[in-house]
């Protein structure tokens, strides 16, 4: 049997994906990230599942892309191999993905924590793009994203240093969503799911994906999609409900219609 390198357990519509190549510190190599994609992939078809908490252990979330797998290859493995293009499909699934961070969050791991919707970290944390310690810069979208959340003069420090910054430091820099005591960065990522899973499911992924048009589209137009996503979610039952419950003062039960 391949290695199970995601292991996936579900609490309620949360579904929660442990990274676990452990012995490692989590390294990406290309089967991990393959199986990975594939649950994620799976769980957003998923009805049952409202959305994912992408974790590790408490050592490492994950320190990066496997070095060894990469070290000796050339540029044509490199090209030809493109296993970093297959990433974006992490930024095609449609429910919130957020990460739960403890110990080491580095290069790959860092970009990877990215590609989700909200980073829970735990204080003892360690984020770094430390690529271009080893030769290479990064390569599955830290350079754009880690701008994007910090801004072009801190990412360029961290990035053209490759040190080492605490979870506090991230969260002031605007990279990290909340950090918690070591213990607690589990359960607090679980605990913000199981919130947005008593959303409107419609609700939550329109507003995903209109919160995400802003990193790819002028004002004007992430305005004029936002409207149009607002208007179409008069089309659900789920408006219908939510409104209704508002008028009668009472809990929305939705239905995902
Ligand atoms: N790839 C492969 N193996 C890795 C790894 C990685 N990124 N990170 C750690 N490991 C392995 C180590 O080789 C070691 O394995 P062995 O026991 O077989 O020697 C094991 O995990 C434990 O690691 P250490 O002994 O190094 O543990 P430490 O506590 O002394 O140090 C660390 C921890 C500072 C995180 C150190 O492991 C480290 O610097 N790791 C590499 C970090 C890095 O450079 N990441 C970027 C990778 S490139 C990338 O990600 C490209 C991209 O953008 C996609």
């Amino acid at each position: 049997m391949a290695d199970q390198f995601i292991l996936t357990t579900l609490e309620g519509p949360v579904a929660i994906l442990t990274l676990n190549r452990p012995d490692v510190l989590n390294a990406l190599n290309i089967p991990l990230m393959d199986q990975l994609i594939e649950t994620m992939e799976r769980l957003d078809n998923d009805p049952a599942v409202r959305v994912m908490v992408l974790t590790g252990n408490d050592r490492a979330f994950a320190a990066g892309a496997d070095i060894k797998e990469m070290a000796e290859a050339s540029i044509v493995d490199m090209y030809e191999r493109n296993n970093l293009a297959r990433w974006e499909r992490i930024k095609r699934v449609r429910k919130p993905i957020i990460a739960a961070v403890s110990g080491f969050c580095l290069g790959g791991g860092c970009e990877l924590a990215m590609h989700c919707d909200m980073i829970v970290a735990a204080e003892g944390a360690q984020f770094g793009q430390p690529e271009i310690n080893i030769g290479v810069i990064p390569g599955a979208g830290g350079t754009q994203r880690l701008g994007k959340a910090v801004g072009k003069y801190r990412a360029m420090e961290l990035i053209l240093t490759g040190r080492f910054f605490s979870a506090h430091e991230a969260y002031d820099a605007g990279l990290v969503t909340k950090v918690v005591p070591n213990e607690l960065y589990r359960d607090e990522a679980i605990n913000i799911a199981k919130q947005i899973g008593e959303k409107s499911p419609m609700a939550v992924r329109f507003a995903k994906e209109a919160v995400l048009k802003a990193f790819e589209m002028p004002l004007s137009e992430g305005l004029d999609f936002e409207r149009k996503m607002f208007y179409m979610l008069f089309g659900t039952d789920d408006q219908k409900e939510g409104m209704a419950a508002f008028i009668e003062k009472r809990k929305a039960k939705y239905t995902g219609k």
